[in-house]
């Protein structure tokens, strides 16, 4: 029997990347850029986006993102972004990446401790057993950080807001609150060089897309293309 080439069992393996960053960073264009190019050298994707990404975790957005859960406090908002995403890692992720799918997500386990953890009213002991409860072990293996100054963002997000669509839950923040955030990711980024590549989007989505695919092809098994 021929001998299995390690790195091709390596590449069969199903593989975990998320997308993080402040509002209007363009994290949903560029995974759905990082979608195509993989889907290109005929990998099966996965793209997918939290809070949401099964149908029960979907519902919980809408709670969350409407500012119902605001009045309830920062943990109860905490337990809401957790309790969509146990659902959405057993009934989406686990099983995709079980299967040998390339999983993206906008978005995970970093916007919960930036984003509840900028709130004020959570330590970070508590976000940790939190997210320990809540993924059961599963870590990207690649984060992209999409920095960006707050005042774009915002911006940019206002611009593509429908007419008659209002501002959701964390955007209408102060914008003392969205450089913290900025702040907050960046330290993440440095305290987990391993696992985390901040990109600079203030580039052209082309141009964003060009980066990330570098530093994934750099740190993840990517199949070899045949020349044609
Ligand atoms: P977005 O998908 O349009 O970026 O909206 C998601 C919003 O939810 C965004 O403002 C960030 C926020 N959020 C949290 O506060 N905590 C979380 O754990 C997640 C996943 C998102």
């Amino acid at each position: 029997m021929a001998e299995q080439d390690p790195k091709a069992a390596e590449t069969d393996a199903g593989h975990f990347i998320t997308l993080e960053g402040g509002e209007g960073a363009g994290k949903s264009t560029l995974a759905k850029a990082l979608a195509a190019r993989l889907e290109a050298l005929g990998l099966v994707v996965e793209l997918t986006r939290e809070p949401g990404g099964s149908p029960k975790a979907e519902r919980i957005r809408n709670a969350l993102l409407t500012g119902q859960i605001k009045p309830y406090g920062a943990f109860a908002e905490a337990l809401m972004f957790s309790a969509a995403r146990i659902d959405h890692v057993d009934r989406r992720i686990g099983p995709a990446l079980e299967r040998g799918a390339w999983v993206i997500c906008d978005r995970f386990i970093d916007s919960t401790r930036v984003y509840q953890g900028a709130l004020g009213e959570i330590g970070a002991e508590k976000l940790a057993a939190l997210e320990t409860i809540a993924i059961a072990g599963l870590k990207p293996e690649l984060t992209f950080i999409l920095d960006l100054a707050p005042e774009i963002g915002l911006a940019r997000a206002a611009s593509r807001r429908q007419p008659g669509e209002t501002v959701d839950r964390f955007e209408g923040e102060t914008l003392a609150f969205h450089r913290q955030l900025r702040q907050a990711f960046l330290d993440i980024a440095a305290a987990e060089p391993d696992r985390c590549v901040v990109l600079d989007a203030g580039l052209t989505p082309d141009q964003l897309a060009e980066q990330a695919w570098r530093a994934l092809a750099s740190r993840l098994p990517l199949p070899q293309i045949a020349p044609a």
